[in-house]
């Protein structure tokens, strides 16, 4: 952690602790500032003394507070230098790994999951399993380790930015710009797929663009917390994001994620890059995973038509509701982002969506053919209705006809 941070975080806390104002903080600021331009830096816990507003043991307290909430600081074999973000799940800071005398980036999840056996083991598992995985595409995992209770996920440090932040400010992609990194991260599933890996998170956030435009992958055998499904659910719960790349396999809860999870999410990303707009928005989380159960996708191509049709059709593909009408495999996936890139149809493509058409036919066929059976069924049964009222109003005339030839045939006393 560097001198900035930590002042910083002891500005913020002697104004909490109602040790000093605002103001009084930005004075120490700025004798600080004099003194660096006379050559005299000075850190503000020295400010702070000198203007009398601390005394030195409410220091070594305030001091010791910073230590304790920052345990992930003290990871053997690593210097944390800052913190480079934070996310729904943990934090992440950029750290020096001694040993090899370079920078990497480490993630420290909090107390919460490090006290969650199960999860734990799974962390480990699947951080073992990304660390034998060797791609240009993918955020290297490192190391995996426990230090003050704190179980933290040691990985490549990537100078960059993520796609998120670039959707953020309210830019979209051009098709050729997020074809370029869709080919990337899709290459990269391909390499994880074959070895057994799924991501289960695909989204903008964990796509990283370095300063050479190459596009990464992050947080590749990061186990989520839970099931899928209650992951997405505890995430909207927390109002932590909201689940607009996950799957409708996923959202159902099923156990059985495959590769077509990951490819659903990319799709999902992509459609989000070139349109500006998630595929599905609805004002709660919730709202957003039932219309990625239900609700027929608004073409990308509706709503930016400067979209090739080839572009469209892979998306549609890649975000078909059942899996089974997705890619079925990302070599396929692949075939056709290479021909729309060269201006071709995407076959692939193509052939999914007719075996869908045709199904579509068939089932449409079965259907009509199975409701003129149950129209005519229901026609014969009204027709046995119509005739069992004739029948019995028949016999109750002749009943009543007898009835009245009795009686008067009957002497009258
Ligand atoms: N390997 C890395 N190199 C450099 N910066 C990183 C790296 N991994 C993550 N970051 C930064 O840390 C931030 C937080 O990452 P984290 O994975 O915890 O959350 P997220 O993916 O942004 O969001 P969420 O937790 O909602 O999935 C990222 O947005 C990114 O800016
Ligand atoms: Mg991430």
């Amino acid at each position: 952690m560097t001198e900035t941070n930590v002042d910083s975080i002891l500005g913020k806390l002697v104004v909490d602790k109602n040790l000093c104002t605002d103001n009084e903080v930005q004075q120490c600021l700025d004798v600080m500032q004099n003194l660096a331009r006379q050559g005299k830096p000075h850190s503000l816990s020295d400010a702070l003394l000198a203007q009398g507003y601390v005394t030195p043991s409410q220091l070594k307290r305030l001091q010791e507070t910073i230590e304790e909430a920052r345990p992930s600081h003290r990871i053997p074999g690593y210097q944390m230098l800052e913190k480079l973000g934070a996310g729904a799940m943990a934090v992440v800071f950029k750290a020096r790994q001694l040993s090899l005398d370079r920078e990497v980036a480490i993630k420290v999840l909090p107390r919460r999951l490090s006290e969650n056996r199960e999860y734990v083991e799974r962390f480990y598992k699947e951080g073992r399993a990304a660390a034998r995985l060797n791609h240009n595409n993918i955020v290297q995992a490192i190391d995996v380790g426990e230090a003050s209770g704190y179980h933290y996920f040691v990985m490549e440090y990537v100078k960059g930015t993520t796609v998120y932040d670039r959707l953020s400010r309210g830019e979209i992609y051009s098709e050729k710009e997020a074809l370029d990194i869709i080919i990337q991260i899709a290459d990269a599933l391909g390499h994880a797929h074959e070895r057994g890996l799924i991501h289960r998170d695909v989204k903008p956030k964990n796509i990283m663009i370095t300063e050479n435009g190459i596009a990464k992958l992050a947080d590749m055998g990061l186990a989520r917390e839970a099931a899928d499904q209650v992951a997405a659910q505890m995430e909207a719960g927390r109002a932590y994001g909201t689940p607009y790349y996950i799957s409708p396999e996923q959202i159902r809860g099923e156990l059985d994620i495959d590769f077509r999870a990951d490819i659903y999410s990319l799709g999902a990303t992509f459609y989000h890059m070139v349109t500006g707009k998630v595929p599905f928005e609805a004002p709660t989380p919730s709202a957003v995973m039932h219309k990625h159960l239900k609700e027929i996708l608004v073409p990308p191509d509706h709503i930016n038509s400067a979209l090739s049709v080839g572009v469209a059709e892979v998306i549609e593909v890649m975000m078909a509701k059942k899996r089974s009408d997705r890619y079925g495999s990302i070599k396929m996936l692949m075939e056709d982002w290479k021909a729309v890139q060269e201006g071709s149809p995407p076959l692939q493509a193509h052939q999914k969506l007719d075996a869908h058409v045709l199904v579509d036919l068939e089932k449409g066929g079965a259907e009509r053919d199975q409701e003129q059976e149950t129209a005519s069924e229901s026609d014969s049964g009204k027709l046995g209705l119509k005739m069992a009222i004739i029948i019995l109003s028949g016999a109750l005339v002749i009943a009543f006809l007898v009835i009245i030839i009795l009686l008067n045939k009957s002497p009258i006393t």
